[in-house]
């Protein structure tokens, strides 16, 4: 008995032993596989979501150059439209990199990255909203098209020889979007039909498409193309677009149906536009980033998420149902402001809270919201 004790006992031991080396190992080789070539840089086009600064400096009177904006991580008002950090902020964060500095700041080192994205712009030329009667609401003229051109007037600062400009980029994120968010709200805000503002849907992803072509001939090879996020639950298109109807609204979220599914069109467009894509480019990595889901999940489960004041829910506003009055919009006179805003999802009525903005930003870098996780291998 005590033999076969002492040799469960050793064969306990060395069985422990080997699976602990096993499993040892296999975390190693599973370890130095996952842990991604950090990036040395990060350029960024779109919009609110995503500007750090760019249009506070093209217009030093615009309602975010003023607390409460900034009141959570910075302190003061730097141009982004939020109480803290954005998602990209967050992104830059992961990879120690410093955030991104707006293109237009003077001074700059950009060795790092560039954030080319400027608030209300639209992917589309502001020609075609002009033409269409859009001109006293589409008025920030920085649309994607001209964020490229900004991109290639930086470019010769960053490397000067094909090759250089290859090595460069190789080890750079490029994150095209989220962009076309603009292109839909300025339609909506007038209230222009929805067969209208779907109309602009596969234009819209067309411009994406030659800007994600155009990135490719300067030598991109990693890219992150955002999706549209749920409007329909934004207090903004809430209040404009209230109804008596109770089946326009989500019974999940209490979003509006309609405009969700228009943002759900422009995704479905997105995802197909980047399967083609990878098919043409089978040596890139094109990465769709479920801004969508991310936020969605909010909306269905918000106290899951600490977000106890729902996701409609201003925090910073004029008063109402959503805290959101047009004429009295976040940091203009007579505005309100909650106490903890990392109970809310939504900031001012459009755009989202740092708290929301962290939620969303861990879910795409350590998925599931994308596919595959940024923070996953790069294996090229
Ligand atoms: C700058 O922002 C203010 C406040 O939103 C606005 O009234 C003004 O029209 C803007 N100026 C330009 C040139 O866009
Ligand atoms: C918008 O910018 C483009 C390119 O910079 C320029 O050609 C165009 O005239 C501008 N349009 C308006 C209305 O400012
Ligand atoms: C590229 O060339 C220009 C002009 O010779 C120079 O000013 C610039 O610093 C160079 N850029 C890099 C990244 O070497
Ligand atoms: C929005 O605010 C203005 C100014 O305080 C007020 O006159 C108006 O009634 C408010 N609108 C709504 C829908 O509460």
């Amino acid at each position: 008995m005590h033999k076969g004790e002492r040799f469960s006992f050793f064969s306990t031991v060395t069985m422990s032993l080997s699976i602990f080396i096993f499993f040892h190992l296999l975390s190693y080789f599973h370890f130095s596989f996952s842990v991604p070539q950090p990036y040395t840089s990060i350029f960024n086009f779109g919009d609110s979501l995503s500007d750090t600064g760019n249009l506070l400096i093209l217009n030093a009177s615009a309602p975010i150059g003023r607390l409460p904006y900034g009141m959570t991580f910075f302190g003061r008002p730097t141009g982004r439209f939020s109480d803290g950090r954005l998602i990209i902020d967050f992104i830059a964060e992961a990879f120690g990199l410093p955030f991104l500095p707006p293109s237009l700041a003077r001074g700059q080192d950009f060795r790092h990255g560039a954030d080319f994205a400027v608030s209300g712009a639209t992917a589309l030329d502001i020609e075609f909203f002009r033409r269409r009667g859009l001109g006293a609401v589409a008025r920030v003229n920085q649309s994607l098209g001209v964020q490229l051109r900004w991109f290639e007037e930086l470019k010769p600062s960053l490397c000067n020889s094909t090759r250089s400009c290859k090595d460069y980029f190789s080890k750079s994120l490029f994150m095209v979007g989220e962009i076309g968010g603009n292109d839909y709200n300025v339609p909506l805000s007038v209230k222009r039909s929805l067969k209208e503002v779907r109309s602009y849907v596969p234009k819209v992803i067309e411009t994406v498409s030659m800007a994600i072509e155009r990135l490719i001939e300067h030598g991109a090879v990693d890219l992150v193309v955002p999706g549209n996020p749920p409007i329909g639950c934004y207090g903004a298109f809430l209040t404009l677009y209230e109804s008596p109807n109770k089946e326009d609204y989500d019974p999940r979220t209490g979003c509006l149906k309609k405009l969700n599914d228009l943002m759900r069109y422009h995704n479905k467009l997105l995802r197909r536009l980047l399967e083609q894509l990878r098919i043409k480019y089978p040596r890139l990595r094109f990465t769709y980033a479920d801004y969508y889901g991310a936020a969605i999940r909010l909306a269905r489960h918000p106290k899951r998420y600490g977000f106890s004041n729902g996701v409609s829910r201003a925090c910073c506003g004029g008063g109402g149902p959503y805290n959101f009055n047009s004429t009295v919009i976040c940091g203009q006179p007579g505005y309100n402001v909650c106490k903890d805003p990392s109970t809310y999802v939504s900031w001012d009525g459009i755009h989202s809270t740092e708290a929301a903005h962290r939620s969303i930003a861990m879910g795409l870098l350590h998925g599931p919201y994308t596919d595959p996780p940024i923070m996953s291998a790069r294996l090229h």
